[in-house]
């Protein structure tokens, strides 16, 4: 071997064993199969996160009647991919599009289409940006023109049953205890919670352990501990709780076609209390300020 050669080989060999080092510093699991994450890797998650509420403030200024939720979906994609991220649901499992957009009783996974928005349309814009392989996901309830009390009531408990939820994710907490809160808050405001999709870990993939239910009772399920990350991501529905999925194998809608609404935050566990990573960077998410229809019921 000449020495061009094996210095090559031998400035390779360097570099997989310092990446092999890199990567097992950055996240072990725990005995629930769950990842706890170091300070490396919540920097990575971070940036992710980041990116992901950064493109839901940028569409809010699009949201208006008569654009397409295709066209929506494009601004995402084009805006995502400018910051040298990728859009994680495209290809996903085969999903087709850079994001989901669920419209009215539409509870998740609505595919950007042809569909126009129209006066008093609710809607969900829920973006996973993968930036240097780390993952951050977060959605937000978006409005159009003037909206009804109810879908404004339904946005308001969706948002603070995900607000509720956040105050109670600390160490030594059980995801249970995640579940019940939301659950008895919706509950208690007589909506319902959807029980077909949960939250998910979340980090170094889309979807990992645990899975994180919307409802269920105090204390059961795995304890929280500081490192973990996960989403928390409500659905709520004004009438029944049950769904079904239409013939394109993705767009979940309520069966009984009562309204439907969703927040999502990626959230990062600390010593006390959580970190919520997919924060508004211009706080246009908060929805309470969404004109109404006059005389609406
Ligand atoms: N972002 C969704 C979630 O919160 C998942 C969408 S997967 C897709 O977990 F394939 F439907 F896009
Ligand atoms: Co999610
Ligand atoms: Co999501």
């Amino acid at each position: 071997m000449n020495n061009k050669v094996s210095s090559l080989l031998d400035k390779d060999w360097i570099i997989i064993i310092n990446y092999t080092k890199i990567i097992t510093k950055k996240m072990h699991k725990n005995k629930h199969g769950i990842y706890i994450y170091s300070e490396d890797a919540y920097q990575g998650i971070k940036k992710a996160c980041n990116l992901a509420s950064k493109t839901l403030d940028m569409i809010g200024q699009f949201i208006e009647p008569g654009i397409t939720t295709e066209e929506l979906d494009k601004k995402c994609h084009d805006f995502i991919v400018a910051h040298n991220s990728v859009p994680a649901t495209l290809g996903y499992r085969g999903y087709p599009k850079s994001c989901c957009i669920s419209l009215n009783h539409v509870v998740c996974h609505g595919i950007p289409g042809r569909k126009k928005l129209k006066n008093g349309d609710i809607l969900n814009i829920d973006v996973t940006c993968i930036l240097e392989g780390w993952y951050g996901d977060t959605s937000r309830m978006f409005t159009v023109g003037d909206i009804s009390l109810k879908s404004k009531r339904l946005i308001e408990i969706t948002y603070d049953a995900l607000q509720l939820a956040i105050k109670n994710v600390t160490p030594g907490n059980t995801f249970g205890d995640i579940g019940a809160v939301i659950q008895e808050y919706v509950e208690k405001n007589k909506m319902s919670v959807v029980r077909d999709f949960c939250g998910h870990g979340i980090g170094s993939e889309f979807h990992q352990a645990p899975n994180v239910l919307h409802y269920g009772s105090h204390g059961s399920g795995p304890r929280l501990e500081t490192g973990m990350c996960f989403t928390i991501e409500p659905m709520v529905n004004i009438g029944r709780p049950e769904t079904k999925i239409l013939s394109d194998n993705w767009t979940a809608v309520t069966r009984d076609k009562s309204l439907s609404a969703q927040f999502e935050h990626t959230l990062f566990v600390r010593k006390e209390g959580c970190e919520v990573l997919t924060n508004s960077f211009n706080d246009t998410y908060f929805p309470r300020g969404a004109k109404l229809h006059r005389n609406s019921a």
